[in-house]
C-alpha cells in the first residue's frame, strides 16, 4: 500500500510547474529547504513510482511525463471533499479491493476512507461472480462508509452510488448512461460499471459498508471479447479514445461525496425521481431471480426504499427488495450467457 509523502509531493510540484523544462537541483534543494542528495533521493523514488524524469548533470532534471495511475501524489493534492478520501490507500495489485476495505474498516479505519487497486486478482461482484480487473485499464475502488444506516436502507448506498457514476458519466463525458437496478451502470445496453455492497452490522444497524466499484475506463474491444455474462462496454470503446483515470477517479470522489451526503439528509425517496429517470427497466418486461424464485412482470418502478415494484402476469403488484434482473424485454438474455 502507498500512502501520501508530502516532501514528495513538493519536489514533484516544482518539477510540474516547469515540465519539460529543466529544473536545476540546487534550486529544488534551497525552495524546500533541503539538501540536493535528498533532492537526488526523491527524484529515485519519483522514478520508481513510474515518473519519466531525466537528469542532466548542469541542468538539473526535467519531468517528461506523469505517469496513468492512480497513485496517491497525482490524487490527493487535487481532492476538494470534505471527508471522502482523506485517507486515500493505494495498491498496485490486490486479491480485492473490497477485502482489504472490510479489513481496514474492522480495524478501526475512518469514515471516507478509499482504497485504490490498479489491478485485482481476485476481484469479486454479486452473487459470488468474479470481476475482470486487469491492470491499468479499469478503476477498482472500495469506499468506507460508517454512518449507521437501518438495514434495511444500506442497499440504497449502492444505488446512489450508481447514481454518482451516471451524473459524472453525462456531465464530464457527455455520456447517457443508466441504471439496471439494483446498480448496474449501463451505456447503450452494455454493463460500463458494476457495485458491490459489503457490510457489518447488529440486528438493526450497518456498522459500516464498504461499497465497492469497478469502471471499465479504457478497455479495449479485444480486452472485453471474452464470455461475460452482460455485454461489456468501457468509456474509451463509447468515446473513441482513452481517458485519464485519474481525472475519472477525482470527478466521481467529488460527486459521491455531493451524493452521498444528500442522501444521508434528504434519504432515498428524494432521489427517486432521478433514480428512475435513469432506470434502464422501467416499464419493461422483466425476468428477476430473487433468492431461488424467478418471477416475471413488468418494471412500475421503485419505492422509497429503493425496492423494485413489479406487475405480474396474474395483475398483482409484487415488491423485490433484493433480486438480479436476468432478462430485459427486447434485450439481452444474461442467463445464457457466460458467467465470469
Ligand atoms: C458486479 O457487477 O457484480 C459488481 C462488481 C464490483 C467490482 C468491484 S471492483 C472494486 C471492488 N473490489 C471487488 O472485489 N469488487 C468491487
Amino acid at each position: 500500500m502507498s500512502r501520501v509523502d508530502r516532501t514528495h509531493l513538493q519536489v514533484l510540484r516544482l518539477l510540474k510547474e516547469k515540465q519539460g523544462n529543466f529544473v536545476s537541483g540546487t534550486s529544488v534543494a534551497s525552495r524546500l529547504r533541503m539538501s540536493r542528495t535528498s533532492v537526488w533521493k526523491h527524484i529515485q523514488n519519483l522514478r520508481a513510482l513510474g515518473y519519466d524524469i531525466i537528469s542532466h548533470p548542469k541542468e538539473g532534471y526535467n519531468l517528461r511525463e506523469i505517469p496513468d495511475l492512480l497513485i496517491p501524489e497525482e490524487i490527493v493534492p487535487h481532492l476538494e471533499t470534505a471527508w471522502l478520501a482523506r485517507t486515500y490507500c493505494h495498491y498496485r495489485q490486490i486479491g480485492s479491493t473490497n477485502d482489504e476495505a472490510l479489513l481496514l474498516a474492522a480495524q478501526g479505519a475512518e469514515h471516507g476512507t478509499v482504497v485504490v487497486a490498479e489491478e485485482q486478482t481476485k476481484g469479486r461482484g454479486r452473487l459470488q461472480r468474479s470481476w475482470f480487473s486487469p491492470a491499468r485499464y479499469g478503476i477498482y475502488l472500495s469506499l468506507i462508509l460508517r454512518s449507521p444506516l437501518p438495514i434495511l436502507e444500506a442497499p440504497q448506498s449502492a444505488m446512489v452510488t450508481a447514481l454518482a457514476l451516471v451524473k459524472v458519466l453525462h456531465e464530464n463525458y457527455g455520456i447517457e448512461a443508466s441504471i439496471k437496478w439494483p446498480n448496474d451502470v449501463l451505456v447503450a445496453g452494455k454493463k460500463l460499471a458494476g457495485i458491490l455492497a459489503d457490510m457489518q452490522s447488529d440486528q438493526d444497524y450497518t456498522r459500516f459498508i464498504v461499497i465497492g466499484m469497478g469502471i471499465n475506463a479504457n478497455h479495449r474491444e479485444r480486452d472485453l471479447r471474452e464470455p461475460f455474462r452482460y455485454p461489456a462496454t468501457s468509456l474509451a470503446m463509447e468515446l473513441g479514445t482513452p481517458v485519464k483515470r485519474q481525472d475519472l477517479l477525482l470527478h466521481f470522489i467529488h460527486r459521491f461525496e455531493t451524493e452521498y451526503e444528500h442522501f444521508l439528509k434528504n434519504g432515498f425517496g428524494a432521489m427517486l425521481p432521478e433514480f428512475e429517470k435513469a432506470s434502464a427497466i422501467l416499464g419493461k418486461q422483466l425476468r428477476i431471480q430473487s433468492g431461488r424464485e424467478e418471477i416475471s412482470g413488468r418494471a412500475l418502478g421503485f419505492t422509497p426504499e429503493g425496492a423494485l415494484r413489479l406487475l405480474k402476469g396474474d395483475g398483482n403488484e409484487e415488491v423485490i427488495w433484493v433480486g438480479d434482473v436476468l432478462r430485459v424485454e427486447g434485450s439481452y438474455d444474461t442467463s445464457l450467457s457466460l458467467q465470469r
